[in-house]
């Protein structure tokens, strides 16, 4: 009967669900179902499968994603709990971003892919979408997707990698890449060795096994209540994580009969205010801060209501519980096995948000109290790694904000992973850099006049300087420092680091040095930089006038350049450090959309035209 009456004009079509949903092509909404279906059927599918509320899989995997390989496994589970739960589950790709295959920076594309997924989950016949993916740019493009698209969506993050071995010690990507090339850097370890470790840091399939950005953001979609408490730790290649993969299959049916569940009705600012409570207190990734900003912003009710400001007060009142590496020393193994999220939540259960919703349909207190109190560990248990909220690791403010004349839009620091406290609060002078190329020219010569007070100032690594912001902002201790036994300096720059690294590095340094009109654009050898992260604040050592004085010099070259020839590089120092500004109006393709899209990280580094508040007011 449901058969025939699709074809009965004098039926109307009211369903809005399943296939009948978008069939606007045409102007004949019947001929349009009619057509779709033949083509459907062309895959096999009977009338009863389509009649069923369609669940869309968004399937990130690739050749070029190991953080994506169990990819297959987890669609295949989550069809399952799709079909058990009486859906239809259709699989369709996204483009894929790992970070080591995306060049210049996987950054440059998170934007991309971000209108990839929200296009593809609108313009496709989908009741709700899965979104699969894992790998650090990954969640938060498809969770911009998703908040824009607003259909109901539910995240099934691939999972951590398992810890590799070296000499019998635990290792891991990538904080474990960073050290111990580090130490070859600096002649503690020879050729062999680092080659011998390069077989064990990523021995499976899955995200990075600490608390990178993948870990942060796993971490993160449970605190927003986007993914189920027990989803974000599992590793990669464990039973565990394909019953995830089932229960969130069965989970999006659930949201097929609750489609008021969408993504702008879920997420509100006390989600956002959870989840920022959840970065501090698992010591997370700085780039999620420009992640969080970016999906915030994308959101109409929550815009503007989430800034760096809210990090940074977030911050102050929660201690860091999580001792895992880059912060501390263990695996996402180790989390997991110590509880994982919900253990940390009940930890933190004074600073959330109870009544905040999750994708479940309950509230995050609701979802808590399912679960239970956790049975405590063991105290030698080698798993060991939440500690008590009265206990912590670092009393707040693992993430700060700083501010001052070189920031006024604000930069950002993790603090807990400084290798040396004192730098914290610390005054030096500059030893500036103009670009990564400059930097890779210069950091190494015996004759660099650097000390280890000297502050490292990278400029040009900004969103628009440097297209996708790369993850330099962790300058290498110059080789003849290093070889002297120095581990950590003051590092200050307009870009990202990873997730998995450390050290005193300021990061994300707004408005970035190439704006004609940025400080840190103008910052030269010797000027004195202070930092002072109890004050959060950041300064450079200059007279307004001075400052002032520079940025005119600056502009007027920035002006001839524009006159000469655009974009290319000519001798004087202004032209080359704001080519990319000047010349971006003309560029074609995607990099043009870019140049002259993004906003800066203070904002998520998202293209202006995709935020709630659409295309900025241009200078
Ligand atoms: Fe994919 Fe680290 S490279 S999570
Ligand atoms: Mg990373």
């Amino acid at each position: 009967k449901a058969v025939t009456s699709d074809y009965d004009l004098a039926e109307p079509l009211s369903s809005t669900t399943g296939l009948r949903q978008n069939l606007s092509s045409y102007g004949d909404a019947h001929f349009s179902l009619f057509l779709r279906k033949a083509f459907i059927k062309a895959l096999g599918y009977s009338e009863d499968a389509l009649s069923r509320p369609i669940v869309g899989i968004v399937n990130t995997s690739s050749g070029f994603n190991p953080c994506h390989a169990n990819g297959p496994q987890l669609l295949e589970a989550a069809k399952r709990g799709v079909n058990l739960a009486g859906g239809l589950a259709v699989d369709f790709p996204t483009i894929s971003l790992h970070e080591s295959f995306a060049s210049p920076t996987s950054m440059f594309l998170r934007n991309l892919m971000s209108m990839d997924t929200e296009e593809m989950i609108r313009a496709q016949p989908v009741d709700a979408v899965v979104l699969i993916g894992g790998c650090d740019k990954t969640t938060p493009a498809q969770l911009m997707g998703a908040i824009s698209a607003n259909k109901p969506a539910i995240h099934l993050i691939t999972g951590p990698m398992m810890p590799g071995s070296h000499n019998g010690v635990r290792i891991g990507a990538c904080t474990d890449c960073r050290n111990n090339w580090a130490k070859y850097r600096a002649g503690a370890i020879d050729i062999e060795e680092i080659a011998e470790l390069n077989d064990e840091l990523a021995p499976t399939a899955g995200t990075c096994g600490v608390m990178g950005t993948a870990s942060t953001m796993a971490c993160i979609l449970v605190g927003l209540g986007m993914m189920p408490l027990k989803g974000a730790t599992p590793a990669a290649v464990s039973s565990a994580r394909l019953r995830i993969a089932e229960d969130t299959g069965t989970r999006a049916v659930f949201l097929t009969q609750n489609t008021h569940l969408t993504p702008q009705v879920i997420l509100t600012r006390e989600s956002f205010v959870n989840a920022i409570t959840v970065l501090q207190a698992i010591g997370g990734s700085t780039n999620a801060i420009v992640h969080l900003l970016a999906i915030a912003n994308r959101h109409p009710a929550v815009a503007g209501q989430i800034t760096l400001d809210t990090v940074d007060e977030v911050g102050r009142r929660t201690p860091l519980l999580v001792n895992l590496k880059p912060s501390g020393s263990n695996y996402m193994t180790d989390f997991h096995a110590a509880g994982g999220m919900p253990a940390l939540l009940q930890q933190l259960r004074s600073l959330l948000h109870l009544d905040a919703l999750t994708v479940t349909g309950k509230t995050l207190g609701q979802e808590l109290d399912l679960i239970g109190p956790i049975r405590p560990l063991a105290p030698d248990s080698p798993v060991n790694c939440i500690r008590p909220f009265d206990s912590p690791l670092y009393k707040r403010s693992s993430l700060v904000v700083l501010r001052g004349n070189l920031a006024p839009r604000g930069a950002v620091i993790k603090a807990s992973a400084s290798k040396d406290g004192r730098l914290l609060s610390h005054r030096g002078p500059a030893v500036v850099f103009r670009g990564t190329a400059d930097l890779a020219r210069r950091i190494d010569d015996p004759d660099l006049g650097v000390t280890a007070d000297s502050v490292l100032v990278l400029q040009g690594i900004g969103p628009v300087g440097n297209p996708g912001m790369p993850e330099a902002g962790m300058v290498p201790i110059p080789r003849k420092l290093a070889a002297a036994g120095v581990q950590d300096m003051l590092r200050v720059s307009d870009g990202r680091m990873s997730g998995t690294a450390g050290g005193t590095v300021v990061l994300h340094v707004a408005p970035e040095s190439e704006d004609p009109a940025s400080v840190l654009g103008i910052v030269e050898d010797g000027d004195v930089i202070a930092c002072d992260v109890e004050n959060r604040s950041l300064r450079v050592e200059l007279s307004d006038e001075e400052i002032q004085s520079r940025i005119t010099r600056r502009r007027q070259a920035v002006a001839e350049a524009a006159d000469t020839s655009l974009g290319e590089a000519s001798s004087g120092r202004g032209s080359e450090s704001t080519s990319h500004w000047v010349g971006r109006e003309s560029m074609r393709g995607y990099k043009g959309l870019y140049m002259r899209s993004v906003n800066q990280a203070d904002e998520g580094a998202d293209f202006d035209f995709l935020t709630a508040a659409g295309p900025a007011k241009t200078q």
